[in-house]
């Protein structure tokens, strides 16, 4: 297994939208075991294919405790069970060492396919339909911080901007 590189907003390649997942053949297992050795070492609790520059509909998520529930979600398509919206503070792995309040559905189902292509759907609510909403996001190069006002959003580019140049 890699650790793969998670880019960093802006960089554009997080806004690409990504395509459908076809071929279930060893290039996407590999993709998928290194997604997941990269979201645990980050730390993280979810990561799409985009935020690693693979823009297949896919992201790995585990939001248990311990760690210990590593789950793949191939194709995504989520639904609203409801109308109730919760408010969360939310993180990305592409933005990090930033966290705001998001509204997302409270209730979802959710449907997939597995990292064998077999079809799957849950309900889910609380942090993981929140997480399940962040990451399917990612997949339409979407972004949380696409939810706040353009102020806060200019803040949060320039205070990347500056960590990048520091980097260098
Ligand atoms: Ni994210």
């Amino acid at each position: 297994m890699a650790l793969l590189t998670i880019l960093e907003y802006p960089d554009e390649h997080l806004r690409t939208v990504a395509q459908p997942v076809t071929d279930f053949g060893d290039q996407l297992q590999t993709l998928i075991d290194d997604m997941f050795e990269t979201m645990y070492a980050a730390p993280g609790i979810g990561l799409a294919g985009a935020q690693v520059d693979q823009h297949l509909q896919l992201f790995v998520l585990d939001v248990s405790e311990h760690q210990n529930d590593p789950r793949v979600y191939i194709n995504p398509v989520w639904e609203a069970l409801d109308d109730e919206r919760k408010q969360m503070q939310e993180g990305c792995l592409s933005i990090p060492e930033y966290y705001a309040e998001v509204p997302r559905a409270l209730r979802i189902k959710v449907s997939a396919l597995d990292r064998h292509g077999k079809p799957f759907e849950h309900e889910a609510d609380g942090l993981l339909a929140h997480c399940i909403q962040h990451e399917t996001d990612h997949t339409k190069g979407v972004l949380f911080i696409d939810y706040l006002s353009p102020l806060k959003r200019e803040r949060v580019k320039k205070k990347m901007l500056k960590r990048h140049k520091a980097s260098v």
